[in-house]
């Protein structure tokens, strides 16, 4: 009897060669089972602020307070996702998404931030949900993406400790509610932002400028991660709960000692204040020792570690650039790390300047396109931390779209972007990295925080005055890349996973 090879044929050949396509020689495929999806958040598309029962949260406050968004831009109307979102998944589904990652506005399911939930706001989760599964897209959920409920900021926000508390009791509730049908959850997105963003410079909700308030919101958001983490799974043992975090590559901008310094400094706040608590279960002291003349930690509990210790399920990983440092010019001989003091969210380190390298493009944020950062950091956790499956939930990139005559939105830039950062995900699987998926940000254009409606990623136009969708070429390019599983390998090369 002889026994013939297994071939390992994927559905998506064989369907090309079925179709007559060319042979798949010359395609960089990805792993069986590789995720490919979109992202959004709640305040930056639902819109419908006022209907069925959402009360305003920090960013509608924040919104409409002058000066603090370009052009006085809220998020009142956004993208009309409530009122669209099934004709929003009809787009998913023909662009043939894996999954959808948003976030559910907190002030839409629990008005007060505390007590009773709002039957209403949780019901148009349910719809969004079923409409997901009824077209084979995977709803990955996010519990918050910035949008604290209004009460609970005038009682604190997260440099109250009590805001940790009620996260986890909103938590339980949500999944109560959808864990039915929900396997995947996301308690935080980016508590960087939240942090030092919305309490340390103010640049985002709720505004305020308080160093150390933002070093105990740090903490708190940890905690309520830990705490809701507990919470789901006391509901679901085997629920799959994770935290999604901001990370940068981090350079020096030579290799002075100063400017290696100030890379520890800058990799230390961006990354490791989160990534270690959350891994290893304690704050980097090098960091502390930094934070000194800023906050004494006071605020850490005994116990409060191990709970934002709880194990994760997944870390999803957001990327879009790479941060050059330089260390402050020395005064006399003396480097002044804290550059007077000047209000930046690099509380203890302002006065490192972020350097831009000549020659390197730039997105529409003016953030430099460098995609084997992206590739760095994944090996760089995948190292330097305990192994467990890793997501980028968001890699994208704003360009200043032009819609043709026909209505057409060729945006090749975009289409670059995603196929060099797609290389780099390959590249860090190549390294061992456990990369399960994949989020482009962002499924439409939306409300880009305090640039309001002036910042474009989505791979899905919106024409803002009549709430027309047109998919751009980075989405048929993006639709393309789901179906063959596989970037085009320009070396031709196949690759043998
Ligand atoms: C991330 C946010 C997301 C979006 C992108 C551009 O920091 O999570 O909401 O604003 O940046």
């Amino acid at each position: 009897m002889t026994t013939s090879q297994p071939i390992d044929v994927q559905p998506e050949t064989a369907a090309l060669l079925a179709a007559g396509e060319p042979s798949p020689t010359g395609l960089r495929r990805f792993p069986e089972g590789f995720l490919f999806g979109a992202a959004t958040a709640a305040y930056q598309i639902e819109g419908a602020v006022a209907e069925g029962g959402r009360t305003p949260s920090i960013w509608d406050t924040f919104s409409i307070t002058p000066g603090r968004v370009v052009g006085g831009h809220s998020g009142a109307v956004a993208t009309d996702h409530y009122h669209r979102y099934r004709d929003d998944v009809a787009t998913m589904a023909r662009l043939g998404l894996n999954s959808y990652r948003f976030s559910i506005s907190w002030s839409r399911v629990q008005p007060d931030g505390a007590g009773p939930a709002n039957p209403a706001g949780l019901d148009f989760y349910r719809r969004l949900v079923d409409e997901l599964l009824d077209n084979g897209i995977l709803p990955w959920v996010t519990l918050y993406h910035w949008d604290l409920p209004q009460p609970l900021e005038d009682a604190g926000g997260w440099p109250a400790r009590d805001t940790a508390a009620r996260f986890a009791e909103y938590a339980a509730l949500v999944h109560r509610v959808l864990g039915d049908r929900v396997s995947n959850w996301t308690t935080l997105n980016e508590p960087w932002c939240s942090s030092l963003l919305g309490y340390a410079n103010g640049h985002h909700a709720p505004g305020r400028q308080e160093p150390e308030a933002a070093i105990a919101a740090v903490h708190h958001l940890l905690l309520g991660h830990g705490l809701a983490s507990q919470a789901i799974r006391a509901q679901e043992p085997d629920a799959q709960v994770g935290c999604t975090v901001n990370l940068y590559a981090v350079s020096p901008a030579t290799d002075s000692p100063a400017d290696v310094e100030a890379a520890r400094r800058i990799d230390g706040l961006a990354n490791r204040l989160f990534l270690d608590p959350l891994l290893l279960g304690r704050y980097p002291q090098d960091v502390v020792a930094d934070l000194a003349g800023v906050s004494d930690f006071g605020h850490v509990r005994e116990g409060d570690l191990a709970t934002v210790a709880t194990p994760l399920s997944m870390l999803g990983i957001n990327y879009y650039s790479r941060y050059v440092v330089k260390a402050p010019e020395p005064v006399d001989g003396t480097v002044d790390w804290r550059g007077g003091g000047a209000v930046a969210p690099w509380p203890g380190s302002e006065g490192v300047e972020f350097v831009k390298r000549d020659g390197v493009p730039v997105t529409a944020m003016d953030w430099e396109i460098d995609a084997p950062g992206l590739a760095e950091t994944l090996v760089r956790v995948h190292r330097e931390y305990p192994e467990l499956p890793l997501y980028v939930t968001e890699n994208g990139a704003a360009f200043d779209d032009v819609v043709d005559p026909d209505g057409a939105v060729n945006d090749e830039p975009r289409v670059a972007y995603f196929d060099a950062h797609l290389r780099a995900c390959l590249d860090a699987i190549d390294e061992g990295v456990p990369l399960r998926g994949y989020f482009a940000w962002s499924l439409l254009d939306n409300y880009e925080w305090a640039w309001g409606y002036t910042r474009r990623f989505g791979i899905v136009h919106v024409d803002y005055e009549t709430q027309v969708r047109t998919p751009k070429a980075s989405a048929h390019w993006y639709s393309d890349v789901i179906a063959r599983h596989a970037v085009t390998d320009p070396q031709g090369a196949e690759a043998t996973r």
